[in-house]
C-alpha cells in the first residue's frame, strides 16, 4: 500500500468513525466495483451486493433522503429480510449504510415505512429532537405464524434504529396483514395507517395519538384488480393541477402478478379521504405503469417545502422472475424516483408521473436531431451502447393513423419496442422472445393512450439493463427491465406516416461515486 493509499484509507476509517459507522466497518470498507460489472445500472439505486426489493421507510430528514428496502445481507436470493439502507441529498446520488433493522430471532422484517415525530407523540425523542418511528410488518422467521405491525425509532437521524421493546403494537391474528404506511393527518392531529390484508384484497384504515396504540377505523376494497394478493399500499393527497383550488386522495396498491405480460402491479384510486376511511369517485382503477417490473412503489415522508409534494420510488423487478436474474453479486433495482401530479383529464382523474427534476443535472452531451422521418428505420445509436445510461425527449407527430416503433435491440437479435399506432390507439411495449432466464420474462402489453393533437410525447431512459418511459408528460409511464447479450444494445426509430419533429440524445453521467452521509 503506498503512502498516498493509506492516508486516503485512514481518513475513511476516521470518517466512519465519525459518522457513528464503526460498528460495520468491515462492511463500509469492503470495496466492490459497482460500476463496471454487467448489467449494473448507472443511474439507478442497486445495493454494490446481495438481494434487493421493495423500497422502505422512505423519509427525508435534515436535508437526506432515506431510503431503506426489502434486503437480504446475506445472499443474491429473497430471505433474512431486513432494512438495508441508503441515503442521499439529491434522491439519485445514494450512498449505501450499514443494515438498518436487522432480521430478529423469531421475526423478519416486511415492508413499511417511516415519519418524523415532529411532536415527539410516540416519547422516543431524545434531547429536543425529533424521533425518526419506522413502522414495519414483523413476519415469523420459521413457518407459518401471524404478521404483526411493529415499531422500531431512531434518535440519530436515521443512522441508528432501535426496536420497540413492546411490540407489536397491532396484531389482528391475521397471516396476511401487512405493508403499513402511516402519515401524519393534520386536520385531525394524528397518525393514519394505511395496511393490507393482503388475501383479502382489502385496505384498513387506523388512527393513533401516539404510533403505538391504534384503532381501525375503516376499510376499501376488494375493487378493480383482484387476481392477486394487495401489498404495499399507499395514500396521499394531491392538488388537481387543471382545477384551482380541487384536491383529491390517491390509493395505490400493488396486486401480486400470476402469470406475465398484465404489467406492473399498481393500481390507483382517486377520491376522498376523511381521515377515517377512503371512498373511490371513480370504480375503475388506474394502472400504475405499462411495463411489467414496478412494484411496490411508495412516497416519501416529509419532503421539504418548495419541491413537489408527492415523490415515489418503486422496485423495478416482477416477483415472477427476480430471483433468476441474471445479475452478480447483487439483485433488485430501483426505479428512478419519480414526481407525481394529478389531472382532470379525458373525464377523470389521471395520475401523471414523471422522473424527478434533479435527473437532468446528469445529463451530458447532448445530440439534437432535426425534424426527420425514418420509413426505412434509423438507428439513433448506432455503434452499441454498453456501460453508459442515455436519455431520449422526442416529440413524434403521428395524426390520425400514423405509427412509430423504437426498438432496443440486442446482438443476439432479442429487443425490447416500444410502439404506438395512432389508428388502433394504443401504445404497446414488446418483450417478447427474451426467454433466457425465466419463461415469465416474456410479455407484450399494450394500453390505450389519446395523442396530444395528433403528437406522442416521450422521455426514455435507457440505463444498461433497464428502460423506463415517461409517455405523454407522463400520462403513461413504462418500466421494464432488459438483459440484452454482452450489455451491448442499438437504439433504433421506425416511423410509418409519422414524423420525428424533434429528438434530443443525451449520455447520463454514472451516478457511482461517493455521496457521503449524514452526521449525528
Ligand atoms: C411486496 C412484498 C411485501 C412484503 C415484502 C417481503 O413485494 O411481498 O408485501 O412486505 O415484499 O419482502
Amino acid at each position: 500500500m503506498n503512502a498516498l493509499k493509506r492516508r486516503g484509507a485512514c481518513r475513511a476509517l476516521l470518517a466512519a468513525w465519525l459518522l457513528g459507522l464503526g460498528a460495520s466497518l468491515a462492511h463500509a470498507t469492503v470495496r466492490v466495483p459497482g460500476r463496471d460489472q454487467l448489467y449494473r445500472p448507472q443511474v439507478h439505486f442497486t445495493p454494490r451486493r446481495h438481494w434487493m426489493n421493495d423500497p422502505n421507510g422512505l423519509v427525508y430528514y435534515n436535508g437526506w433522503y432515506h431510503l431503506f428496502f426489502q434486503y437480504n445481507p446475506y445472499g443474491d436470493r429473497w430471505g433474512h429480510m431486513s432494512w438495508g439502507h441508503a441515503v442521499s441529498r439529491d434522491l439519485l446520488h445514494w450512498r449505501q449504510l450499514p443494515v438498518a433493522i436487522a432480521q430478529g430471532r423469531h421475526t423478519v422484517i416486511f415492508s413499511g415505512s417511516a415519519v418524523v415525530d415532529w411532536h415527539d407523540t410516540s416519547g422516543f425523542g431524545r434531547g429536543g429532537r425529533p424521533p425518526l418511528v419506522a413502522v414495519y410488518t414483523a413476519n415469523p422467521r420459521h413457518g407459518p405464524g401471524l404478521q404483526t405491525e411493529n415499531l422500531a425509532y431512531s434518535t440519530d437521524g436515521g443512522l441508528h434504529w432501535h426496536k420497540y421493546t413492546h411490540n407489536p403494537v397491532l396484531n389482528i391474528g391475521l397471516q396476511n396483514f401487512r405493508d403499513p404506511k402511516v402519515f401524519w393527518y393534520a386536520p385531525q392531529h394524528d397518525w393514519v395507517m394505511v395496511v393490507s390484508k393482503a388475501e383479502q384484497r382489502r385496505i384498513s384504515f387506523y388512527t393513533s395519538a401516539d404510533l403505538k396504540t391504534w384503532t381501525h377505523r375503516g376499510g376499501f376494497g376488494p375493487a378493480g384488480d383482484t387476481g392477486g394478493v394487495w401489498e404495499c399500499p399507499d395514500l396521499f393527497e394531491l392538488p388537481v393541477a387543471n382545477r384551482p383550488g380541487q384536491r383529491r386522495w390517491v390509493l395505490k396498491m400493488d396486486v401480486q402478478q400470476h402469470q406475465p405480460g398484465t404489467g406492473g402491479g399498481g393500481q390507483v384510486f382517486v377520491g376522498r379521504f376523511n381521515g377515517r376511511t377512503f371512498k373511490a369517485s371513480n370504480p375503475h382503477p388506474q394502472a400504475l405503469d405499462l411495463g411489467e417490473d414496478y412494484y411496490a412503489s411508495a412516497s416519501w415522508s416529509d419532503l421539504p417545502p418548495g419541491g413537489p409534494r408527492v415523490v415515489t420510488i418503486g422496485w423495478m423487478d416482477n416477483w415472477l422472475y427476480a430471483q433468476a436474474a441474471p445479475t452478480s453479486p447483487w439483485r433488485g433495482a430501483m426505479a428512478l424516483p419519480r414526481r407525481l401530479s394529478l389531472r382532470w383529464q379525458d373525464g377523470r382523474y389521471r395520475l401523471l408521473q414523471r422522473p424527478i427534476g434533479a435527473l437532468a443535472k446528469l445529463r451530458a452531451a447532448p445530440r439534437r436531431l432535426g425534424a426527420f422521418t425514418a420509413a426505412q428505420g434509423r438507428q439513433l445509436l448506432a455503434v452499441p451502447a454498453r456501460g453508459r445510461a442515455h436519455e431520449i425527449r422526442a416529440r413524434i407527430w403521428v395524426g390520425r393513423r400514423g405509427a412509430f416503433r423504437l426498438t432496443l435491440g440486442s446482438h443476439d437479435g432479442r429487443s425490447v419496442t416500444l410502439g404506438y399506432s395512432a389508428a388502433s390507439g394504443k401504445f404497446t411495449v414488446d418483450r417478447t422472445g427474451q426467454y433466457r432466464f425465466s419463461p415469465a420474462f416474456d410479455s407484450h402489453n399494450v394500453a390505450p393512450l389519446p395523442t396530444l393533437q395528433g403528437e406522442i410525447e416521450l422521455d426514455l431512459i435507457i440505463d444498461r439493463s433497464s428502460v423506463e418511459a415517461f409517455v405523454n408528460h407522463g400520462t403513461l409511464t413504462v418500466a421494464e427491465r432488459m438483459f440484452p447479450s454482452a450489455g451491448a444494445y442499438t437504439v433504433g426509430v421506425q416511423t410509418r406516416h409519422s414524423r420525428v419533429q424533434q429528438m434530443t440524445l443525451w449520455t447520463l453521467r454514472s451516478i457511482w461515486h461517493r455521496a457521503g452521509a449524514p452526521r449525528r
